[in-house]
């Protein structure tokens, strides 16, 4: 028999599928937020998830986060007052910056000002004034005893302790201290104890960027279990949600993560490889060819004194080993005078390509600016000298990757999950297996659909028909051919 594909084995009419797409995760999801799809592009760092992204995703009813860590705060501000026309909802993240408080406060207060109404919160260890000042601004009670919530907190998290808080009413004291500095009144810090601090958690495995490295089919049933558990215990008025991200960039990596129940997926390192990201076509192209063992693990430039490490790609790129280096020569010496002669000539002449007193004086100018702790606390401290000159060729690798210099291509970092290599094999041989006619929306779409295929293939199956192999062999389709399936 000719092997038959799903698509010409008609799986369902195209009416069947473009209900299955849209009926994938937590319909009241999309209905609460206005999407049509339950599809989330994640928050990417430096503005990598850019407006054009965002824009892209919400025209075609999906949700994009800006990623605004890492931005000066006016190109947030920026980024905000041009999406603030948009006719679709939008996103932005809001990320906790322990070194950088005073930042993460300003944006907070930004996000409240502008009206944003939704951030993707990370990075968060536990609930901080800020996020309760942002999920309780302007929370009221409506004649027939509503409790209207506008400012909707979707949190990342990988760890069941925290999806715990954040499913749980903002903390007392917390409300108390908002109350205490008049940000919000008596009765509002009431009506806040009925409410969750996030209704949607995204459950976060294995991903690109910061992660646990958490396997997704283990992690999100507990965080899935986490949110009945605390629906049962706060007896709330509405409904607890679970996400899934990390490792999704397939139709059979979606159509897993709903039949788990996920709410909704989430992306990333799919998104960066598609021309609306905000990287350089270098690093678009580096990502096309990654396979699935591409990537590793590597010292992150924000928390380097503590070990904390970012999933990156490995292939035609020495970040992660070079990087690695630095921080063995942080564990292993007290201060810069320290390292030996040698060592120190080979660091300055490969890695850093200019001399560590030359790269101490950039970085001393910089946190001038930035902030002037940083460089009260290093002249006090060598070690804590000796951090900020490594960490200044973490956070350079990272931009040169961004900005396409070529000249350091050998250093690029690229933040980057195995999700990538997945999509390369799914997508080879078709229009989208080189990176220029990636757009976020069509990758979105396809990924959708192919899941709402392998939705209906498994629904067959369960009824006894066999299907071959090949009928679940999704194959990407060109634009023209989804609006057949999706108008
Ligand atoms: C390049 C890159 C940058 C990221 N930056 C952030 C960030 O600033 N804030 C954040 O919450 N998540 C960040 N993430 C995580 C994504 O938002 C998303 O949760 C994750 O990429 C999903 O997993 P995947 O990479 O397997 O698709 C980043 C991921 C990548 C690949």
């Amino acid at each position: 028999m000719e092997a038959l594909s799903i698509q010409n084995y008609e799986l369902g009419t195209s009416e069947s599928l473009k209900n299955i797409c849209e009926r994938l995760g937590d319909p009241g999801f999309c209905s609460d937020l206005g999407l049509r799809y339950p599809y989330l592009g994640g928050s990417m760092a430096k503005g990598i998830s850019s407006v054009a992204m965002v824009e892209e995703l919400g025209r075609a009813g999906m949700l994009g986060f800006f990623g605004a860590a890492g931005l000066p705060f006016s190109v947030v501000e920026a980024a905000v007052d041009r999406l603030a026309s948009a006719n679709f909802p939008c996103g932005f993240n809001l990320i906790h910056s322990p070194q950088e408080p005073d930042l993460e406060k300003a944006l907070t207060e930004l996000y409240i000002r502008k009206g944003v109404r939704i951030v993707e919160a990370s990075a968060f260890l536990a609930l901080t004034l800020n996020l309760v000042r942002y999920r309780t601004h302007g929370i009221h009670r409506l004649a027939d005893g509503t409790i209207v919530v506008p400012n909707r907190i979707i949190a990342k998290v990988s760890r069941e302790e925290l999806a715990e808080k954040f499913f749980s009413p903002p903390p007392e004291k917390l409300l108390m201290e908002l109350v205490a500095e008049g940000a919000i009144t008596a009765e509002q810090a009431e009506l806040a104890a009925h409410i969750p601090m996030a209704q949607e958690i995204t459950a976060e495995a294995d991903s690109g960027g910061h992660t646990d490295n958490r396997p997704a089919l283990a992690l999100f049933p507990t965080i899935q279990s986490v949110a009945v558990r605390m629906q049962a215990k706060y007896g709330y008025s509405l409904k607890l949600r679970a996400g899934l991200g990390g490792g999704i960039a397939t139709p059979a990596a979606a159509a897993a993560a709903f039949a788990m129940g996920a709410a909704y997926i989430m992306t990333g390192s799919v998104n960066q490889s598609c021309i609306e990201s905000g990287t350089s076509d270098e690093v678009r192209k580096m990502l096309a060819e990654t396979r699935q063992a591409d990537v590793s693990m590597a010292p992150a430039a924000d928390m380097f004194e503590m070990g904390v490490t970012v999933q990156v790609l490995k292939r035609g790129t020495m970040f992660p080993m070079r990087a690695a280096k630095l921080y063995e020569i942080y564990r292993a010496y007290a201060c810069i005078d320290d390292i030996p002669a040698t060592e120190r000539d080979k660091l300055e002449k490969t890695i850093f390509q200019v001399s560590l007193n030359d790269v101490w004086q950039n970085t001393r100018s910089f946190f001038m600016e930035r902030d002037p702790r940083q460089v009260e606390r290093a002249e006090r401290d060598p070690k804590h000298l000796m951090a900020l000159v490594f960490r200044w060729y973490l956070g350079q690798a990272a931009h040169w990757a961004k900005d396409g210099e070529s000249s350091r291509k050998i250093d690029y970092q690229v933040w980057c999950g195995p999700a990538m290599g997945a999509f390369n094999e799914w997508v080879s041989g078709s229009f989208l297996e080189g990176p220029a006619r990636r757009a976020v929306s069509i990758v979105a779409l396809n990924i959708l659909l192919g899941a709402a295929m392998l939705t209906r293939a498994n629904i067959l199956r369960y009824q006894g028909i066999q299907l071959p192999l090949e009928a679940l062999n999704v194959k990407p389709l060109e634009y023209t051919q989804i609006k057949e399936y999706l108008s």
